[in-house]
């Protein structure tokens, strides 16, 4: 049942301050300002390296906690997509920690990874949506995002999802590792409780979104620009627009424009600039101001703060509300998923059910 919403996609992406809201439920005691996960029948604190695998956009949900178990727990962690880590014969230390993200827990090579992670002595932690799943069974602990059926072949509730139950764990295998206290716990923890809140702010102005749709419709190309915590939200915000409006786009790192990508820029191509203010908020403008010199037609996605210091060049700017930097990739996914739709709607695509593509992939 799609309620009052013309689509399913639609209508997921509306759910996600409920059900992010309910998923770190899970997870967070608000009072006390502490993660607890479900017992694990291996000790956190003792794994020294985690393996992060998955596909499409629960990859990407992956490339986010790097850079959160890095920063935060000082560990390392490697992330792949699985139809590559299943064949590499990749070399893994036994009682390491890997963690396979899926939201069918069907998906056929997430699915072999997980198997080879088993053969090579790892502890296999998964976070799925669909209960019950073949991957569950596998797994020696599963931890659970509590998106609801997810129908629309574009995924969005299960991805905002995905990022809560990571940046939990993360904040776990932070503390277990001595990382952070009990102090920097509870800010964190309170950092992501606000997430929801701040969900719903950005819903209810999504008619910004909407009006720039129609010219991002007539693009052939369309790049988005990102750093750190963003540039993942940057690939996702590029996979989303692919596969239910069929334009071509890219996610970069915004360092690297410079490399190669910078010669495509010219007036005909919409560049969607994320960047929330921050410790790598002056580099991504910086990066935004060439592309702008080179006549590229910017839409800057940036906080209050940003707005209010940047982007008079840029052709549109979209405001969202202040939030923790920890926080923001869960609260950036929302403006690149209603820009997809409403380009896909402009388009006229068949955005629940897009061409030659399945809601599980249960085939290599
Ligand atoms: O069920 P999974 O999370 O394992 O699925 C992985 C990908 O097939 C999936 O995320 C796909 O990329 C989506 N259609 C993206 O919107």
């Amino acid at each position: 049942d799609k309620g009052n919403h013309r689509h399913f996609m639609m209508k997921e992406i509306h759910e996600q301050p409920a059900v992010v809201g309910q998923t770190l439920g899970t997870m967070i005691d608000p009072i006390q300002g502490h993660v607890t996960l479900p017992d694990m029948p291996f000790d956190l604190a003792k794994v020294d390296r985690v393996t992060i695998i998955a596909c499409g956009t629960s990859y990407y949900a992956g490339q986010v906690a790097k850079y959160w178990l890095e920063q935060m727990a000082r560990i390392n962690v490697e992330v792949d997509v699985a139809s590559e880590f299943r064949y590499r014969e990749a070399v893994m230390p036994e009682g390491g920690l890997a963690v396979f993200i899926s939201q069918s827990g069907e998906t056929a090579d997430t699915l072999a990874a997980l198997r080879y992670a088993k053969s090579q002595g790892q502890h296999i932690l998964s976070i799925l949506n669909v209960p019950q799943s073949s991957m569950e069974r596998e797994s020696d602990v599963v931890l659970h995002t509590h998106a609801g059926p997810e129908v629309g072949v574009a995924s969005t509730k299960a991805f905002t999802c995905q990022l809560s139950v990571l940046a939990c764990l993360s904040i776990a295998i932070a503390k277990a590792r001595g990382k952070i206290d009990d102090k920097e716990e509870a800010r964190l923890c309170i950092a992501l409780t606000e997430a929801p809140a701040r969900m719903a702010d950005v819903l209810n102005h999504e008619e910004a979104i909407k009006t720039l749709a129609d010219d991002v419709a007539k693009a052939r190309d369309v790049i988005y620009l990102a750093r750190g915590l963003e540039y993942p939200i940057a690939m996702e915000g590029a996979l989303k627009l692919k596969e239910i409006s069929y334009i071509h786009a890219e996610g970069y790192a915004a360092g690297e424009m410079k490399h190669g990508p910078i010669a495509l820029i010219d007036e005909d191509v919409p560049i969607i600039v994320i960047a929330p203010s921050g410790r790598l908020y002056e580099k991504t403008v910086s990066n935004m101001q060439e592309v702008i010199a080179r006549k590229g037609q910017v839409i800057f996605i940036t906080d209050e703060k940003g707005a209010a210091s940047d982007g008079q060049d840029a052709v549109a700017t979209i405001a969202l509300p202040m939030l923790d930097e920890f926080v923001t990739p869960i609260l950036y996914s929302i403006p690149v998923q209603l820009l997809a739709y409403y380009v896909a709607v402009a388009k006229g695509t068949d955005v629940d059910q897009p061409r030659n593509l399945a809601k599980s992939v249960t085939v290599e």
